[in-house]
């Protein structure tokens, strides 16, 4: 079993969609038996609250449900039980590596690191603005999805 846990800020908006994303890809290549997919929050605003509805919609309409997801917070031992710990900008990163449990620091990386044609290594945070930010969001985290998924499959053999 490989692990792989997205965090965000308020998982409301980013890391649901990357979580809903990978979860269909790895579930179109058949992979859903080999491979955990989760996601959480570093702080603890929107723990049980589902995905925010501009991500919702925008996701849906690439055909992604992401109704049944519900907020939680990260915490140390997801960075112990999970084998991919993929942050989505700079800011969740530096916050994963103060829950860090000695040792499991090289689990932790930027998302965005899948996607190395992509000029950008953090995945903005579209709650503030309007709805193109959240299909911007969709488009990145797509690239890196695939990149992720490739890269899990030659490291793993699966
Ligand atoms: P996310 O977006 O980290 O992509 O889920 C945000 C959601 C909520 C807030 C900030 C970012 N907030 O300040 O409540």
């Amino acid at each position: 079993m490989v692990r792989v846990l997205f965090v965000c800020l308020g998982n409301i908006c980013r890391s649901p969609t990357a979580e809903g994303v990978f979860r269909k890809l790895v579930a179109e290549q058949g992979l859903a038996g080999y491979i955990e997919v989760d996601s959480a929050g570093t702080h603890a605003y929107h723990i049980g609250t589902p995905p925010d509805l501009r991500a919702q919609a925008a996701a849906r309409q690439r055909g992604v449900d992401l109704s049944g997801l519900r907020g939680r917070q990260a915490m140390s031992r997801d960075v112990e039980h999970f084998d991919y710990v993929l942050a989505m900008d700079r800011e969740n990163y530096e916050n994963l590596l103060a829950i860090c449990p000695e040792g499991f620091e090289h689990k932790v990386r930027l998302f965005m690191e899948y996607a190395p044609h992509r000029p950008e290594r953090e995945v903005p945070d579209p709650y503030f603005g309007g709805t193109s930010g959240f299909d911007r969001v969709l488009d990145m985290i797509e690239e890196a999805a695939l990149g992720l998924l490739a890269d899990i499959r030659r490291s793993k053999e699966i």
